[in-house]
């Protein structure tokens, strides 16, 4: 089964990890700097924090922010579950706000609609890998003195009118799980241009203490201080080692992702039975996925049916998202409901993710487009 994403780890990653295994350091140490400075570098932030997951890095970025009861942040509904849940982890109301039809990114119209004196934070999501309007999304907060954070978890690589993803926001959210752009196994990176965002982060990945167990070592002191509530939310030097090695990797990568996308738009631009996002020409998509939808009216099956079809096909198809407002925990904790987030909803009746990752080879993107057709015109 071709996966719909996949890690690419070479000889060189092993030997980095190897290498840090036989050093002194194997949680917070020398690669945990080294990789945030390489970070901050690539994606033209001044500040990167690491993390142990993208989720960590979300929960980072609302405490930062301060984001408390009473607060209330506004998200969109077409992500994964945990671009909300970083909300309520500090007890704020995640509101949602639905998406544009045609690129399933937050709309800046639904967002506006949404601010009440209660809000403190609108989250954008770079869903499949295409930067958000940060324009108009940076106007609204500008205008109601609120913050912006991008859920960059999808998107790092990618560029919003030539700046990079990871510097258009106050706060900039990465995951380094293996289905994204580079791994590190699980990991996470918060970016900001904002000192103090970073060093309250920072205390709250390792506790909400002063000095971590390696800045105390060098100065050869014991004393540190619990100064807030925290977590362990560390990423390990090893973890880093193998971060950093990937990410000499990144640029050519995303190239090998869009030159897939580029051979999925021509190959279903002649098929009125399936549509591709819209890509806006202001930004270059970093192609985390590749989403195809599929018209109803020219289909006579439902997705279920297409998607197990591809499935037996050998295509490890996969559907992102469920909306976030649909799922159990949210309509029983929040009161969301159906009818809430309609495009949304709409969407995620039609919506297949397809194979995309860069070690897929010719062939393997001949096969995907074999097997969509295929199953297209069976039931067209
Ligand atoms: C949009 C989005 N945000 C956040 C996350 C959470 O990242 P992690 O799995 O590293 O915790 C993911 C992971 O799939 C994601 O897709």
């Amino acid at each position: 089964m071709l996966p719909y994403g996949r890690q690419w780890i070479d000889e060189e990653d092993i030997a980095a990890v190897v290498e840090v295994l036989r050093s002194d350091w194997l949680t917070t140490g020398p690669k945990v700097a080294e990789f945030e400075r390489s970070f901050a570098e690539t994606v033209d932030a001044k500040e990167a924090i690491a993390v142990s997951n993208g989720t960590a890095a979300l929960h980072a970025a609302m405490y930062a922010l301060g984001i408390g009861p009473g607060d209330e942040v506004i998200v969109p509904p077409m992500t994964f579950a945990a671009s909300a849940n970083c909300i309520l982890y500090q007890g704020g109301t995640p509101v949602f706000a639905d998406v544009d039809a045609k690129t399933l990114l937050i709309d800046p119209n639904q967002v506006e609609s949404k601010i009440t004196c209660c809000t403190k934070a609108i989250i954008a999501v770079d869903y499949a890998g295409q930067p958000c309007d940060y324009d108009a999304l940076t106007d609204i907060a500008s205008a109601h003195n609120i913050h912006l954070v991008d859920d960059a978890c999808h998107a790092l690589g990618g560029y919003y009118k030539n700046k990079p993803v990871g510097s258009l926001a106050d706060l900039n959210t990465f995951s380094l799980h293996p289905v994204k752009h580079i791994t590190s196994g699980e990991g996470g990176v918060i970016t900001t241009d904002d000192s103090a965002f970073a060093e309250k982060m920072r205390m709250f990945r390792s506790h909400g203490i002063t000095l971590d167990h390696r800045q105390r070592d060098i100065s050869g002191s014991w004393f540190y201080e619990m100064i807030d509530l925290g977590y362990n939310y560390r990423l390990t030097d090893f973890q880093c080692a193998l971060a950093m090695n990937q990410l000499k990797k990144l640029s050519g990568w995303v190239k090998r992702r869009q030159e897939i996308a580029k051979r999925y738009n021509v190959a279903f631009s002649g098929m009125p039975e399936i549509t591709s996002l819209t890509v806006r020409k202001d930004v270059s998509h970093a192609y985390h996925l590749y989403v195809i939808r599929l018209n109803p009216e020219k289909i006579h099956t439902d997705r279920a049916t297409i998607f197990n079809a591809l499935r037996a096909d050998g295509i490890g198809v996969n559907v992102h998202y469920i909306p976030v407002h649909l799922h159990p925990f949210y309509q029983q904790k929040l009161g969301t409901k159906r009818g809430m987030c309609p495009v949304a909803e709409k969407a995620y009746e039609e919506i297949i993710s397809i194979s995309i990752f860069p070690m897929m080879n010719d062939n393997d993107v001949n096969d995907v487009i074999n097997a969509v057709k295929k199953v297209i015109r069976a039931f067209s």
